[in-house]
């Protein structure tokens, strides 16, 4: 018998449609900054309202994550925990217990190494959360919003934990996916795209992308909150290639499914067979296998496998496909695109006054939608050499290994943001999904997690020229 929770705030009203972009930091304004946390924390909020049942909340829906309910404590001890660490709030914080419970997340390679604990049961957390928005918004209306923040200001560590609560959004939002799909009622107003669209005739089609110098890092101009990984900079000199002019859908992944490409050895790297094997892996995680082929999991419902939305997979069966792929089309060398290759194939696709795409109307980023999107569905997403969705949609796995950028440096509120992640356990990924907001939806982002991760991720594929 599951339990109703009576505390969970009565009157959140489904934010829906996009969200606001980052704060700026040349000329800071507590109104912009008060909606802006107002708006991720009731995000937040409406996401975790559509789970009703404190059974729920007290499960993992993945085996490499904490309970449900640590995701919904943790924004809110992050806030404190840096407030207090940037002198904005008095040694002992609102409720020290909950923010040493709620401190950290985690990033177990097995389920076996993740040391589970016991939490408090869901309304006690939604009071918490409670308490806390009324002490941020406090610090807010009494801290001076007169000058630039810089790394250096207190202000920093509202600005970071504002962006980690939108992380944190779009985490849950996966996790929420991993739930049976009777333990979420979906918000008023969610809105999903067109599951039964056609892709476009053209979809799978490889165009020509010339080569030229990148530079990855976000600029010393750029003047919204940016994550230490973000830091930095690295000239990278890019050979011409060629690149899929669309991300890979569900329609292309159901072929290789159907032709056994789960099962043939070959075509999965030792890691991938690994993980595959560990967990029973024949089709991506949010399919539902039926009588009569597949469903698909969306957010909060169970709906036709959309056939011309992109694929969402891991890693392992990115690479997986790539081969299966090359094989199948007598096209040698299909592969993920590097970091720089990303950056080289989204070239020319819009952005908006501050030279970032947050704002831009032309991307599924943001919560425009509740789902992915048909892929070339935004037209304006569109680069100058003709691939679409270079950003949005769903994130895009990279080849690269996660590393830092030269110049890069950590900051104190949060040194080991990065740091522990670097190296070949983690694989990139670029470009932001539909979920993405804030800062994630930057183009400066760069997002990491283990190969076998699940996120609103999915791939595109390239080939070097004469490869
Ligand atoms: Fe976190």
């Amino acid at each position: 018998m599951v339990a109703l929770i009576p505390a969970a705030p009565a009157a959140v009203k489904a934010p829906v449609g996009p969200t606001l972009p980052p704060p700026r930091l040349d000329r800071p304004a507590r109104e912009v900054v008060r909606a802006s946390v107002l708006g991720a924390w009731a995000r937040t909020d409406m996401l975790f309202c559509s789970v009703d049942s404190d059974a729920a909340f007290q499960t993992q829906p993945d085996p490499l994550r904490n309970p449900l309910v640590f995701y919904l404590g943790h924004p809110a001890a992050f806030y404190v925990n840096k407030l207090v660490m940037a002198g904005l709030l008095a040694t002992g914080g609102v409720e020290p217990a909950l923010e040493a419970l709620f401190e950290r997340g985690v990033d177990p390679a097995h389920a076996d190494d993740l040391a589970l604990t016991a939490y408090p049961r869901t309304e006690a957390v939604w009071r918490y959360r409670d308490r806390v928005r009324a002490v941020v918004l406090g610090v807010i209306d009494r801290v001076s919003w007169d000058g630039e923040i810089g790394p250096d200001d207190p202000r920093w560590a509202l600005l970071m934990a504002l962006e980690h609560e939108r992380i944190h959004f779009e985490t849950s939002s996966v996790l929420l996916r991993q739930l049976p799909v009777e333990a979420v009622r979906r918000p008023p107003g969610w809105r999903y795209a067109a599951w039964d669209a056609p892709a476009p005739a053209d979809a799978g089609a490889l165009v020509a992308v010339g080569g030229g110098r990148v530079t990855l890092g976000r600029p010393a101009w750029a003047r919204t909150f940016g994550w230490d990984n973000e830091h930095g900079r690295l000239d990278v000199e890019v050979a011409p290639f060629e690149a899929g002019r669309d991300l890979v859908t569900n329609g292309e992944l159901l072929a290789f499914v159907r032709a056994g490409g789960y099962a043939h050895d070959a075509l999965w790297s030792a890691e991938g067979r690994a993980w595959r094997d560990a967990r029973g892996v024949t089709a991506p995680r949010f399919w539902v296998p039926r009588a009569t082929g597949y469903a698909y999991r969306a957010m909060f419902d169970e709906l036709p496998l959309p056939l011309a939305w992109p694929a969402e997979v891991t890693a392992h069966e990115a690479e997986a496909y790539a081969r299966w792929a090359s094989a199948s089309r007598g096209v040698p060398g299909m592969r993920l695109p590097t970091e720089a290759e990303h950056a080289q194939l989204a070239a020319g696709a819009p952005l908006d006054e501050h030279g970032d795409v947050v704002a831009s109307e032309a991307y599924n980023l943001c919560l425009r939608l509740g789902s992915p999107s048909p892929v070339g569905s935004f037209g304006g997403a569109t680069s100058r050499w003709g691939c679409r969705d270079v950003r949005g949609n769903v994130w895009q796995w990279l080849a690269d290994d996660f590393a830092p950028l030269p110049g890069f440096a950590t900051h104190p509120y949060y040194p080991d943001f990065s740091t522990p992640y670097f190296g070949s356990d983690h694989g990139m990924m670029a470009g932001g999904s539909w979920a993405s907001t804030g800062g994630s939806a930057s183009r400066w982002y760069r997002l990491w997690f283990r190969r076998f991760f699940h996120q609103h991720a999915g791939f595109r594929l390239v080939r070097s020229v004469g490869a």
